[in-house]
């Protein structure tokens, strides 16, 4: 067994201006996978993020919300959850870069930098908004490109051509807040010496080193680094100070200057990292001391690639701090090819309307798995593309291995597993090839062919099952040996590519693990099969399949109310009674809810409500409840009175206006009342008695 790595995995530090959108969540998946996939193997990594809080850009937003930056960006970090927990993103922390430990760090780092005599300052001309009476951020200055000429290009650098320069390069400079054409004015700055031949020298090698960097990326950066014919490169010193008013932390020693966000936003890694640590009684100085045990990763957009290959390591270094391990650059998610999509299916792939549709996150992270690879290239979302993906391969592939085999184990065999088929020896031999190959490809972040890998031996299990029939053996009493052969090899299959499976589909894998009784969550269980006897529990559908309803559902636009659903019987809902089955829960999920015979021992109109009934229950605990229920336009309480039926009993009481309701009667009604009107109380047979629960 090797030794375990550590590892220190990041992703890029989101501004806390906005809400996620589809690009963060792949990025996030991407790096989770990733991360999974990295315990799985027994490696110890620590994966954290945080809130990227600084800069003019969320000070001028914080402005014009009526906030302090500091509410402002409070309240976007807590919005966070639903996304992270809703598609399994499991980092261990989520920090702010305005949080102690990076005020910290980042005046610590400067210091050492200066120490190292590689900051500077000089007095620079700045543009500044007449108007506004503020120097202005160079994201609200735009003009002209100075190097290809595209228009309205930000002051920083141009997205075009991705030259970095300062505002007072650009061609025909207005100001962004207010349209007015900005003036210089003076202005003491300070900057991190890059060009000091120190830097140069550094970075040409760390840039180099084997692995370091994806070729299209160092590729990228070499224009940066290569020296033209006087021996100078275009690394020029980096303007890291900020005039106040800016939202950031103080520059030690000069009063009313800011770091740039762009210097204290990557020292929040470390921030996430030691505030990390702290809670998990982690020494941070020891685990950095010893950080050359330590790798370190940070995945990241190809926006932002310069900061993190050429600036930060350098700040890194020339600090006395460990550099990182890889940087893994990854390109831009678009939705349908970035095209227009049709008016019905709108533009844009919302991540919480995902959710709220009831779209399972599991599909998503399946499908972008399927696209994604370690090279820097941009990847699309295709909504057909998506449908055939889940439903062809991983509902009609994968889920369906277990679903045609699982039943006859648990109803011929008594939930126990037999002996493997000898005959399906080759297979089997390519399922352990495919272990050890999925494993490199995981490493090194090609999730597409991982996928293409498991679904060829997906392919090969099906096949083997088509080939045997086991639902045709199974007619046959004298053939149950063979029967109980097939299955348990099917199984045995599903199995492993279940743990290979597992860093992308986490929820499906726990689930395989219950059902199973065995381990999928280390990857060495790929090579160790499940043992003659073995007993399994009774099978689960593991995953429904997407419908092109939701999908439709997704990208309407925004605003715009759905048609409603056509039926095939013609008008109502294609649904049953009206509404669509809701996502599968696990049984876990359903026992949580208390349901209990209860006896209607009083019932009586409630007086100002039309709606309500006031019912009067026994559920056997010596004590009655007092209930409301909406079904007066149902009933009449002398209907009621002495009938059973079944109720919530562990509901939260709930204060109503006419008093406390201290759990919930079940009924059923269509959700359309005019198609089918009525609401129906559940009234159990005879023999069930109060207190009796219902599962
Ligand atoms: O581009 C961005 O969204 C930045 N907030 C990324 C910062 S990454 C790290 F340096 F903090
Ligand atoms: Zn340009």
């Amino acid at each position: 067994m090797p030794a375990q790595r550590k590892l220190f995995v990041t992703t890029a530090l989101p501004y806390a201006n906005g809400k996620f959108h589809i690009g963060h969540i792949m990025e996030y998946i991407q790096a989770d996978i990733w991360v999974r996939f990295q315990r799985m193997q027994g490696n110890q990594v620590h994966f954290v993020c945080a809130d990227d809080a600084h800069g003019a850009p969320i000070m001028i937003a914080a402005e014009k919300a009526g906030k302090t930056p500091q509410q402002f960006v409070a309240e976007i970090a807590a919005g966070r959850k639903p996304y992270l927990e809703g598609f399994h993103i499991g980092f261990d922390n989520w920090h702010s870069t305005d949080a102690p430990e990076n005020h910290q760090l980042a005046q610590q780092i400067y210091r050492d930098l200066k120490a190292n005599g590689l900051i500077s300052s000089k007095v620079v001309e700045q543009f500044f908004d007449p108007e506004k009476n503020m120097f202005l951020p160079d994201r609200f200055i735009k003009g002209e490109c100075p190097n290809c000429h595209a228009k309205d290009q930000f002051g920083d650098n141009c997205e075009v051509c991705s030259k970095v320069y300062s505002p007072t390069d650009l061609i025909n400079p207005y100001s962004a807040l207010s349209g007015a054409t900005p003036v210089l004015k003076s202005s003491e700055h300070f900057f991190f010496k890059l060009s000091d031949p120190r830097c140069l020298a550094f970075l040409q090698q760390w840039t180099r080193s084997e692995g370091r960097l994806q070729s299209e990326v160092l590729n990228k950066i070499s224009e940066w680094l290569a020296p033209d014919e006087s021996g100078k490169t275009v690394l020029g010193d980096w303007d890291i100070s900020r005039d106040a008013p800016y939202f950031g932390i103080e520059i030690p020693d000069a009063p009313g200057k800011y770091f740039y966000v762009w210097l204290d936003a990557p020292v929040g890694y470390l921030a996430s990292l030691k505030n990390y640590l702290d809670r998990i009684g982690v020494d941070y100085e020891s685990y950095v001391a010893a950080f050359n045990e330590v790798e370190q990763y940070h995945f990241i957009g190809k926006d932002i690639i310069t900061f993190h290959t050429l600036f930060w390591p350098a700040m890194l270094h020339f600090s006395g701090r460990k550099v990182p391990t890889k940087i893994f650059v990854h390109g831009f998610l678009t939705v349908n090819n970035g095209e227009k999509m049709s008016k019905s299916r709108g533009t844009g792939l919302d991540p919480l309307k995902y959710l709220s549709l009831g779209m399972n996150p599991e599909w998503l992270r399946y499908y972008l798995a399927a696209k994604l690879s370690g090279r820097n290239e941009d990847i699309d979302f295709n909504p057909d593309d998506f449908i055939a993906r889940v439903n062809s391969d991983l509902i009609g592939k994968y889920v369906n291995i277990a679903s045609r085999t699982a039943g006859f184990i648990s109803k011929r065999f008594g939930g126990k597993l037999g002996k493997e088929d000898p005959g399906a020896e080759a297979m089997l031999d390519a399922a352990v090839a495919a272990a050890n190959e999925v494993k490199a490809l995981y490493e090194a972040r090609e999730f597409a062919k991982a996928i293409r890998t498991i679904m060829a031996l997906a392919d090969q299990a099906n096949l083997y099952v088509d080939q045997k029939a086991p639902w045709l053996i199974a007619k046959d009493s004298s053939r149950d040996a063979e029967l109980h052969m097939v299955c348990t090899t099917a199984i045995g299959l599903f199995k492993n590519l279940t743990v290979m499976l597992a860093p992308i589909l986490p929820s499906v894998a726990r689930e395989v693990g219950k059902w199973l009784a065995a381990d999928v969550h280390e990857w060495d269980n790929c090579y160790v099969k499940l043992a003659e006897g073995h007993e399994i529990n009774p099978y689960k559908h593991l995953m429904q399949r997407v419908e092109e309803k939701q999908i439709d559902a997704l990208f309407e636009p925004a605003g715009e109310v759905p048609p409603p659903l056509p039926s095939p019987k013609g008008g109502g809902s294609e649904y049953p009674g009206g509404e669509e089955i809701a996502p599968v829960i696990s049984i876990d999920d359903f026992t949580k809810i208390d349901l209990r015979i209860a006896k209607i021992v009083n019932c009586e109109a409630v007086e100002g409500s039309t709606k309500l009934l006031r019912l009067t229950l026994d559920v056997g605990e010596g004590k009655t409840r007092n209930v409301f229920s909406g079904i007066a336009s149902a009933y009449k309480p002398e209907d009621l009175v002495g009938k059973l039926t079944v109720m919530v009993a562990n509901l939260a009481p709930r204060k109503m206006k006419f008093g406390v309701s201290e759990g919930m009667v079940l009924a059923a009604s269509d959700r359309d009342e005019k198609s089918a009107p009525g609401i129906y109380v559940l009234n159990p047979w005879p023999g069930a008695q109060p207190g009796m629960r219902v599962r």
